[in-house]
């Protein structure tokens, strides 16, 4: 099963009703992968390939930087929801979670992912996107942004492109839940204010560039949708919600869009969270040559953005159990029932 390529032009631009039957076709297929997959990929016409390429330029020079420098951008006292992330902090679930290492001794090799030693081997840059709560309980989310010295482009380059995949994001969601037959803004105005963050992450595949290494650990993102700009090297393993395991390409001018637990729980269960691990493979370690003869960066930078539906409200699943196969079953049952009394009666 492929990875669904879904261009976003026709819905962004259906201003007819033959125009309007198409992009509900579209949303269709964008809630259909949501369901099988818990990944597709788009093309959003007012994302620029060139705006991704000048983002992971701006990230690779900053990872680049020496480790005095980095740790001036560190914030532990905000729990890193600010500023750099240094490698060895995030410990992937797949290293904790005792049920996930039972379920994955039942898999078949070729669908097993590689179990990490110990904390991922990347860091990250956390900068949110995105209008913030004027009241809040959870400050290092909602924190400052911290600046490096000596980046004067930063801002404008984080925010531009973080803004733009954002917007991505949010079409995505509102095609979700018209695929889903639900009010078009049932997931996006649950999105309004959230702790959005671009968060870059960086891999330094000068130290950690052989074949077999895990750069981030087997897991699941707990935010609403995840996505992805493309990276300059490969090496990102998903699982469909069938369990077979996929080493993803995003294609140039596309961008990857991951279901996180926030839409796992909205959905009823409609949608799974997406299993997902960065290693060194075969293809990375080629993409790393290349790279060492075109003297590039080796740095690896994936531009994640997390969406996330804001902390104090509160998940009502039930919106969808309307949808769900629970619901088509609990009407079956109540008809049978119902069916059973009438005979009786008669
Ligand atoms: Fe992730």
């Amino acid at each position: 099963m492929e990875l669904s390529v879904i261009d976003l032009a026709p819905y962004l631009s259906a201003n007819s009703a033959e125009a309007e039957s198409a992009a509900a076709k579209l949303c269709s297929q964008v809630s259909g992968a949501l369901k099988a997959t818990g990944a597709l990929l788009v093309r959003d016409p007012r994302c620029a390939a060139e705006l991704n390429d000048r983002f992971i330029d701006l990230m690779e020079r900053y990872f680049d930087m020496p480790p005095e420098f980095k740790r001036l951008q560190e914030r532990p006292e905000l729990r890193y929801q600010a500023g750099v992330l240094p490698e060895g902090v995030e410990v992937p679930r797949v290293l904790v979670d005792r049920a996930m290492q039972e379920e994955l001794e039942r898999v078949s090799d070729d669908a097993k992912p590689i179990i990490p030693k110990g904390p991922d081997n990347k860091c990250r840059y956390m900068w949110r996107i995105g209008a913030r709560p004027l009241v809040t309980r959870f400050k290092e989310l909602n924190s400052d942004p911290v600046i490096p010295e000596g980046f004067d482009e930063w801002k404008e380059t984080m925010n531009s492109w973080g803004y733009k995949i954002i917007s991505t994001v949010e079409v995505v969601a509102e095609m979700a839940a018209i695929g889903f037959g639900l009010p078009k803004d049932a997931f996006t105005s649950l999105m309004k204010q959230g702790p959005h963050k671009l968060a870059p992450t960086g891999s330094n595949l000068q130290v950690y560039g052989q074949e077999g290494t895990v750069l981030a650990g087997y897991h699941y993102d707990l935010n609403f949708l995840t996505i992805h700009g493309r990276s300059r090297f490969p090496g990102l393993n998903i699982w469909y919600r069938n369990g077979q395991k996929v080493e993803v390409k995003v294609p140039e001018g596309c961008l990857l869009i991951q279901a996180g637990k926030q839409i796992e729980y909205l959905t009823a269960g409609e949608c799974s969270a997406g299993m997902h691990e960065v290693v060194v493979t075969r293809k990375t370690v080629e993409a790393i040559k290349l790279a060492v003869e075109q003297n590039r960066s080796l740095w690896r930078v994936s531009s994640t953005v997390s969406d996330i539906k804001p902390i104090p409200s509160t998940l009502h699943p039930t919106l969808v159990l309307f949808l769900s196969w629970q619901f088509y079953t609990v009407c079956i049952l109540i008809t049978n029932m119902f069916m059973s009394l009438t005979l009786l009666i008669f």
